[in-house]
């Protein structure tokens, strides 16, 4: 296709209609479509609408075809619509949440849940995900910290490359391209009120909020959302030093810029625009390429031409970028691309998908307590399953196309895999935060009832999945009253109890920390949930996972392992850094996560005390299995740069490696280090490694505090 023929023949109203994204309701008038902001009657005509460029929130490939049917009849050109939408943990088989794919430290295992959901999104129709979504946070509070792999920069680079890797692939009809969000620092909403303000100085917002961005668009990631949010007053679709200076010229994307829903608009609200003609300025001013459900481009876009307050090139560049794209995907030589009635069918939700979710899913998983009572016994004879969560599959906030009806129980799953034990159900609460355990003190004796008269318990508790994700902030992330006194209760009547907490974002645990026999954190863990739960408490699987989010206690929140050192640290006593009603350090910290073997991970020892600006040190430690089964330990290097001519935090995570150990076995696990892994944004802008001593720590969690010494000289 010539694409330059093309543009030359587009009007300047085609033009500024192709960068426009609505739901299909607007261009139909049929009422369907995911929707998750506001609608509006945007006043446009139908000669805007036939010329749409993209479309959110429809999937499935009948409706797509006949959607994309509809829409060449009108256009002039014949240029087929992108469809886009939110594939974020799956499209129709669903696994873990992000923050649990973080949580597994596997990479290859976020690649190909990624991968997998794009097949199955590309035969249900669509060409672009809303993901991934690298916003680190460090606020619990937030709800969006399920679609997040966590708090750490290095985590979530290495997490966004590989969900890149496995949604795009090489842009076949297998893949779908990918749209990483949401630029820039959306997690650091104040208070964790999602949508809120964020004010960060550039040495952080560099430091640790831009580098998983980055990395997804060193990973060659097709698009890019700007956030809602305010970043030191100006918002992101207006943002030219973040879109303009930082992702367009330092880092050379050339991709499309997407605004997030209504957020052009939303300028107004801020109170940096006074009408959406203002608005349409500002963002095309900030390279933006498409305004998703608003339309101050195609309102006034023209307008801004004619009094030369933007130029027709910035139009075209944009344009160009989306038909590019198209061009990429196909879409001129096939505007149906995959989409397949017959492939969904055959796709969909098939033994292999439901494999990899289940396994995701149990990688995911992270054992935080377990005084031995787990693994269970396969020959229990009586169980009681008690929660809110535990009868119904819990797929996660952004289900997408799943649906709960086609996820596995913990009923089912139990039921599945010990075929033969009698099970009890009891609710024994709700999942509502606020509950108070007297208004439903006759659930919770009950459920004590049929733990007492049971062999093992399982207590399905925490989030249901529609307590996280956009807009589900919560003030406190404590463990609700009704549960607290639910587990406190059945434990007293049963010590054979696990304690299963499904949520979407850290809880605050400390009043159930010493009071479980065993706690687990399964996250919203998809379509296999149930089986893959059954196989970790029987021991058929192991676990291996880590927290990628530190634990807070109530209160704490926002909080960071990697945070900068004080003059005064909490462990001096009085007159220090900490609470007076809280411990300083986490409930939990980062990193942290049991497994049913234990390991020995010997001190680090370095190939040389001194680094060169060309050479590396070795770092080996022994890992040694010491337990009785075999298990997957995730060792970490964390690296703290001693003196600088900045603060630098107490430690940072610069590598991680998955090693699996027969019961005795040993292996050596290396790290290199060379000064790229010593570089910071130093207080005059630059990247570099400054000279001087550095510690290196090796273990399995963030907290840990033996170390050894180099320098770089
Ligand atoms: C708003 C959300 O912030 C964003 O993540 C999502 O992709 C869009 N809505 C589209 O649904």
């Amino acid at each position: 296709m010539d694409l330059q023929k093309l543009l030359r023949e587009m009007t300047v109203d085609e033009k500024l209609a192709q960068m426009t994204q609505l739901v299909p309701q607007i261009i139909t008038d049929k009422g369907e479509g995911a929707v998750t902001g506001p609608m509006r009657n945007f006043g446009i005509t139908k000669k805007v609408t036939s010329r749409i460029g993209s479309v959110l929130g429809i999937s499935g490939a009948k409706k797509l075809k006949d959607l994309q049917d509809f829409h060449l009849a009108e256009d002039p050109h014949k240029i087929p619509l992108l469809f886009m939408a939110d594939v974020i943990h799956g499209y129709r088989t669903i696994y873990p949440v992000p923050l649990g794919i973080g949580a597994s430290f596997d990479e290859e295992l976020a690649e190909k849940c990624s991968a997998m959901a794009a097949k199955e999104a590309s035969v249900g129709g669509i060409h672009v995900t809303f993901a991934p979504m690298t916003d680190l946070v460090r606020d619990a509070r937030w709800g969006r910290c399920m679609e997040t792999t966590g708090e750490d920069p290095y985590l979530n680079s290495k997490m966004a490359q590989a969900m890149v890797r496995g949604f795009q692939g090489d842009l076949g009809k297998d893949n779908i391209a990918a749209c990483v969000k949401h630029f820039a620092a959306y997690g650091a909403c104040d208070g964790g009120r999602d949508y809120d303000a964020v004010e960060m100085g550039d040495h952080t917002l560099r430091e640790y909020y831009l580098p998983a961005y980055k990395a997804a668009v060193d990973a060659g990631v097709e698009l890019l959302m700007t956030s809602f949010n305010t970043l030191n007053g100006i918002p992101s679709s207006a943002n030219k030093y973040l879109v303009n200076d930082i992702l367009r010229k330092e880092w050379g994307f050339d991709g499309i810029v997407i605004s997030d829903f209504n957020a052009f608009y939303e300028m107004i609200s801020h109170g940096i625009c006074e009408n959406e003609k203002e608005c349409a300025e500002k963002a095309l001013n900030a390279t933006s390429d498409i305004e998703m459900m608003s339309t101050c481009f195609v309102k006034f876009g023209k307008a801004l031409l004619e009094e030369g307050k933007i130029s027709e090139e910035q139009i075209d560049n944009a344009v160009m970028r989306i038909l590019k794209l198209k061009e990429k995907l196909g879409l001129f030589d096939n505007a149906y691309r995959a989409a397949s009635e017959e492939d969904e069918q055959k796709i969909h939700l098939c033994p292999e998908y439901r494999e990899l979710a289940r396994i995701a899913a149990e990688k995911s998983a992270v054992l935080l307590e377990n005084n031995g009572v787990l693994p269970f016994r396969k020959d229990v004879k009586k169980i009681a399953i008690i929660g809110p969560v535990a009868d119904h599959g819990m797929t996660g906030g952004w289900y997408c196309c799943g649906k709960s009806s086609e996820a596995i129980s913990v009923i089912q799953g139990i039921k599945n895999a010990i075929p033969n034990a009698e099970i009890a159900f009891a609710r024994g609460c709700s999942a509502e935060p606020n509950e108070k355990a007297e208004d439903v003190i006759e659930q919770i004796f009950e459920a004590k009832r049929i733990a007492q008269d049971s062999d093992i318990v399982i207590l399905c508790l925490g989030e249901e999945i529609d307590m996280s994700g956009e807009a589900h902030s919560r003030a406190r992330i404590s463990v609700s009253d009704s549960q607290t006194r639910l587990i406190k209760e059945v434990c007293e009547v049963n010590k054979n109890t696990a304690v299963v907490f499904y949520c979407g974002r850290p809880l605050a645990l400390e009043k159930i920390k010493d009071v479980a026999p065993a706690t687990i954190i399964f996250w919203h863990p998809g379509t296999e949930g149930g089986n893959a739960l059954a196989n970790l408490l029987f021991g058929n699987v192991n676990f291996q996972a880590k927290l990628p989010m530190s634990f807070p206690y109530e209160g704490q929140s926002p909080y960071c392992y990697n945070h900068l050192r004080t003059g005064r640290p909490s462990t001096n006593g009085g007159y220090c850094l900490g609470y007076r009603d809280n411990p300083y350090e986490p409930v939990y910290p980062f990193g942290f996560g049991l497994s049913y073997t234990t390991f020995d991970i010997s001190s680090p020892t370095l190939s040389s005390e001194e680094l060169t600006e060309e050479g590396e040190i070795v770092v080996s430690v022994t890992v040694k299995n010491t337990g009785k089964c075999e298990g997957i330990e995730t060792v970490q290097l964390y690296i703290q740069d001693v003196t600088a001519s900045i603060a630098r935090p107490v430690k940072e995570l610069k590598g991680y490696q998955k090693v699996t150990l027969a019961p005795g076995e040993e292996k050596v696990v290396t790290f290199k280090i060379t000064v790229e892994k010593l570089k910071f944004h130093t207080f005059e802008g630059k990247f570099e490694a400054e000279k001087g001593k550095f510690k290196v720590f090796v273990g399995n969690r963030s907290d840990i505090e033996s170390f050894e010494v180099f320098r770089l000289i």
